[in-house]
């Protein structure tokens, strides 16, 4: 069998009553709606509609968020499905360990890694600059030599040092604290549609879809790499520029898959997981459609400011007031996509080190907060230093590549599980199976081909440390592989 072992569900779920690696169960339906919400809404829309509207899609950004939302779409339905059969923490790394084996579901979670470590670096990177920018407007000045972009990033660093003790605290005083912070985000979204509409000039919207025009001369490993492969050139705006924004503003929807490593804290996850991970995706599809709308109306596409689209129409239509307003929500928002970047990173590293994929001394729950407090202090760690000392906040690509590499996994997963295991009970199950996950798996490649050869060597590159890792560490320790050769299990002491 080897790298190809599969896990059965039921040693999964059986394992999941170990007491040393015991979560609580505390989260309802809602909590995992607003768990989905709070890291969905963050520096995707705070920042990227503005870049994507301008360099690539013009008004018809607001198609580009339909067409992302599309692909994340039927990827919840399968995403919901898996969750809806397997509620054990681990998320797609879990899915694919049940129906792909064991090589494919340690690369899938190495990819989840990617996707949650990297993302939150650089959402802590965004809101540093946030924060800086919101604490001038309120007369404290950040000296230079720790703001955002030297050499030592202050802010971003106390935010991660911040987050990761509440979270090693317990998850069910995270998710208070992220109940405040989302809705202060929700209220701050909710007031640039209804503030925005009265300043809509619909002159803006013509034309819709921008005339394609020759995009900016870009070549090798900075293209897209469909370009390279195809010998396409170059443009922006058009029914392309579309599909570019797409796959630029996937980054915003990033999070409802995030729901689905909580499996095991969910009071009634069969049920409840699916709602959490459907119902946050609509809602935060909904909001930026109209946010969207609403930007691209109050401001001419090609006047959009790139940067800080949503403050920035305000101030351009005499409103400076509700720009700063915008910055703190920005700041309070951005902060909850931060925190439960770093929980979904814990949780997959936690189910990996239950499988012994990874050193399984390190995944233990402490009993008293019944939250893995070595792993989060961990993560919390390389995550405060990746965001403080290296300057990556450009990298949205590679969280977006990342997380659409496990989208396709978990999407052809699904009918793989259905063949395999025609007899678990699935609460829910994605409607005209194998078609709608096979369109959701080429829709994924299709977006990761947009992104830049130099996205995918980075990409490529991570993906072989996980290989070596995976052939020098795992393919002979895992719990699995133990088993297999009917080795005693060592106690849990000897870990
Ligand atoms: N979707 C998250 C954001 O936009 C990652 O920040």
């Amino acid at each position: 069998m080897g790298v190809m072992r599969t896990k059965s569900i039921e040693q999964s779920i059986a394992e999941t009553g170990e007491p040393e690696f015991e979560l609580r169960k505390n989260l309802s339906a809602l909590d995992l709606t607003v768990f989905g919400i709070g890291v969905i809404i963050g520096a995707g829309i705070f920042t990227l509609t503005g870049r994507a509207a301008a360099n690539y899609a013009g008004p018809s950004i607001a198609l580009s968020f339909v067409l992302a939302a599309v692909c994340c779409g039927l990827a919840a339905l399968c995403y919901a499905e898996f969750a809806s059969t397997v509620p054990v923490s681990g998320s797609a790394y879990t899915f694919s360990y049940a129906s792909l084996g064991e090589l494919v579901a340690w690369i899938i979670g190495w990819d989840l890694l990617l996707e949650l470590m990297l993302g939150a670096s650089v959402v802590a990177q965004g809101w540093s600059q946030y924060a800086t920018l919101f604490l001038e407007k309120i007369g404290i000045v950040v000296p230079e030599s720790v703001a955002p972009g030297s050499a030592f990033d202050l802010p971003a660093f106390v935010l991660i040092v911040v987050l990761t003790a509440l979270i090693a605290i317990g998850i069910k005083e995270s998710l208070r604290v992220n109940l405040v912070l989302v809705a202060v985000k929700l209220f701050i979204v909710l007031f640039v549609i209804v503030a925005g509409i009265g300043f809509i000039n619909t002159a803006n919207y013509s034309p819709f879809i921008p005339p394609s025009a020759a995009g900016e001369q870009v070549s090798g490993i900075t293209a897209p790499l469909i370009q390279v492969l195809f010998g396409l050139e170059p443009t922006t705006y058009g029914v392309l520029g579309i599909v570019s924004g797409a796959s630029i503003v996937f980054f915003a929807y990033i999070g409802f898959d995030v729901v689905a490593t909580t499996a095991e804290e969910a009071k009634n996850p069969q049920r409840d997981l699916p709602i959490g991970i459907i119902a946050s995706l609509v809602i935060c599809t909904v909001l930026y459609v109209a946010t969207t709308l609403v930007i691209t109306g109050m401001v001419k596409y090609d006047k959009i400011d790139p940067d800080a689209a949503l403050a920035a129409a305000f101030e351009s239509v005499g409103k400076p007031g509700y720009a700063t307003l915008i910055a703190a929500g920005a700041v309070a928002g951005l902060m909850t996509v931060v925190m439960t970047l770093i929980i979904g990173a814990t949780r997959v590293t936690f189910a990996m080190s239950r499988d012994w994929l990874l050193p399984r001394s390190l995944g233990r729950t402490n009993p008293r907060t019944g939250t893995p407090v070595r792993l989060t202090l961990i993560i919390g760690t390389v995550v405060a230093l990746v965001a403080s000392l290296t300057p990556i906040g450009k990298l949205e690509e590679m969280v977006n590549i990342g997380t659409l590499s496990a989208f396709a996994l978990v999407s052809v997963a699904v009918p793989v599980l259905r063949r395999k295991r025609p007899d678990l009970k699935r609460a829910f199950t994605v409607p005209f199976s194998p078609v709608l996950p096979v369109v959701a798996a080429l829709i994924s490649v299709y977006l990761m081909l947009n992104l830049s050869g130099e996205t995918w060597v980075r990409f490529l590159v991570w993906m072989a440390i996980g290989f070596v890792i995976y052939f020098l560490y795992g393919v002979k320790r895992s719990r699995m592989a133990v088993e297999e050769r009917g080795e005693k299990v060592p106690a849990p002491t000897d870990a």
